[in-house]
């Protein structure tokens, strides 16, 4: 099977973490993509949001959420109360996975199936572990499938505080939509509605917090 497990340091923090994931070659994944994405913040920091994958700025630039979904993030944050510094960010799997429809054109982001993001999981419980936030905001149905199972659906968790068990450590938790749902929404009446609902979930976060 697929897995970064081999490729995961046990000691060393954050720095030792990011610069052996820039080598991992746990699953296909790394070929096409530029570099891996690994989480941005610091250890310790208060709230952790995971999303699925980096899009393809993240991947031209090597960090997350930093293309037009993490600018509505950002905002949606600040909204909502919570300060950028007391987050750490990540997604569930560290490599871009895109289709091209035709060569040389623009990459589209493709959904990771379940076996890459499973390969993908020794990352992300390591930074849990390392990171050990108070709380995990779970942004959209990748992020809940990756750290809660394949049953995992973002319209029954979204808005209430979890607890749940994970890698043996009962975790705190708020899940809300991925802020590119909000993106693709139909038009400017569902995009505002889509928006209002992941400030409304991220100020249950706040609150949680506090
Ligand atoms: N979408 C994600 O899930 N993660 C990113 O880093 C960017 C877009
Ligand atoms: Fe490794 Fe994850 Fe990249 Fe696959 S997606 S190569 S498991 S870092």
């Amino acid at each position: 099977a697929y897995t970064a497990e081999p490729f995961v340091p046990d000691r060393g923090g954050l720095p030792a973490l990011r610069k052996a994931a820039a080598d991992c070659r746990g699953c296909p994944l790394h070929r096409d993509a530029t570099q891996t994405v690994f989480g941005a913040g610091k250890a310790g920091a208060r709230v952790m949001l995971v999303g699925e994958q980096p899009g393809d700025q993240e991947d031209r630039q090597g960090t997350p959420f930093v293309g037009p979904a993490g600018k509505l993030l950002d905002r949606a944050l600040a909204e909502a109360g919570i300060d950028p510094g007391d987050a750490y960010v990540t997604n569930a799997v560290k490599h871009f996975k895109f289709i091209r429809a035709e060569p040389r054109k623009r990459r589209i982001h493709k959904a990771p199936t379940l076996r890459e993001m499973t390969a993908c999981g020794p990352w992300l419980a390591a930074e849990l572990a390392v990171v050990d936030p108070e709380l995990i905001v779970l942004l959209g149905a990748s992020a809940g499938k990756a750290l809660l199972g394949s049953s995992f659906r973002v319209g029954e968790a979204r808005g209430a505080v979890l607890e749940r068990e994970i890698h043996g450590r009962t975790e705190k938790l708020v899940a809300t939509v991925h802020p590119s749902s909000v993106l693709r929404a139909r038009d400017d009446a569902d995009r505002r509605a889509a928006y209002d609902g992941l400030v409304a979930d991220l100020k249950v976060a706040a609150r949680a917090l506090t």
